[in-house]
């Protein structure tokens, strides 16, 4: 048992060095750089006192942090990924988009957007071969006033019916994302392939914690989207498919109601703009942009 005069002691020691760290921020210039290391300061030492952080323990985190440094690159970021497992990336979102009841929420943008993906023609299809059910994703892109908006830009990507993008496999693939532009009633429409649940990057770190604390490592199946247009809040989301099993376990904690959608399927026959000759899905999902207010909803 600890004495109460031994243990007052060391609790002000450990206050006066938070306190002492905390002062050593106070001739930052920038006020924003000094308010977040302060805060950051105070609450990553609450942490560690909360815990009492043993040596081990500080040494298994420095451990597993230069893992993920080390696994990290341009096509990998381990990081990116430890945010989104521990809420933080969706924290963000959720804190930066725009507070309008009407607009369509926003969710994770996920490492897998690259930027110049083909541009394609309203119906088009964006698969390129992956393998899949053939799905036709079509909406209306509005203001919060209900006005149509023209000419908006609709970034699509999604991953093969094995659940990985393009970009996991060798070579310069290009399959599951493009980008199109609305028509004059703001309406659009593309095919691609029905989603499927897949695991995030698991084979690191990140992934070590998930099995560690017997933690899921799925994400329900989903198309991403990022849309545009001028004097709108940009729109990062994704539309997830209803009646997936992982929506209540989503690894990132990307999942809102409003996001899921049915997908209606459909037999062989006619389909918007084609004849189909086996089964096919379908979505329709609405998209309504927030006024621009400087918040962008990445990440
Ligand atoms: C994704 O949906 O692409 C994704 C999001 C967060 C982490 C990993 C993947
Ligand atoms: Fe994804």
């Amino acid at each position: 048992m600890v004495d109460e005069p031994e243990a007052a002691l060391r609790a002000e020691r450990e206050e006066h060095l938070t306190r002492e760290v905390e002062a050593s921020f106070e001739a930052t210039p920038d006020e924003r750089l000094r308010a977040v290391m302060q805060a950051l300061t105070r609450h990553l030492h609450a942490f560690a006192r909360e815990v009492r952080l043993t040596a081990p323990e500080w040494e298994a985190a420095i451990a597993f942090l230069t893992r993920a440094g080390s696994i990290t690159d341009d096509r990998r970021q381990e990081f990116i990924l430890l945010s989104d497992v521990l809420g933080l990336s969706m924290l963000t979102v959720g804190m930066n988009a725009p507070v309008t009841a009407e607009a369509t929420e926003s969710t994770v943008f996920g490492p897998f957007f690259v930027n110049g993906s083909p541009e394609i023609a309203l119906g088009d299809d964006i698969a390129e071969g992956v393998p899949g059910r053939p799905c036709h994703v079509a909406g209306r892109v509005t203001s919060t006033t209900g006005a149509p908006i023209a000419g908006a830009r609709v970034e699509v990507w999604g991953a093969d019916e094995d659940g990985f993008y393009d970009v996991q496999y060798e070579g310069d693939l290009v399959q599951a994302r493009a980008h199109l532009f609305t028509d004059g009633d703001g309406r659009y429409d593309f095919w691609t392939v029905q989603p499927a649940a897949y695991p995030i990057p698991h084979d690191g770190p990140v992934g070590d914690l998930l099995a560690a604390t017997r933690r899921s490592h799925m994400r329900p199946a989903h198309i991403h989207f990022m849309v545009s247009a001028p004097e709108h809040a940009t729109l990062i989301t994704h539309i997830f498919v209803a009646g997936d099993e992982w929506l209540d376990r989503d690894a990132v904690f990307g999942v809102t109601e409003s996001l899921v959608i049915d997908f209606a399927q459909h037999d062989r026959g006619e389909a918007p703009g084609r004849m189909i000759d086996g089964p096919w899905s379908s979505a329709r999902f609405d998209i309504v942009l927030a006024p621009r207010e400087g918040a962008e909803s990445r990440p």
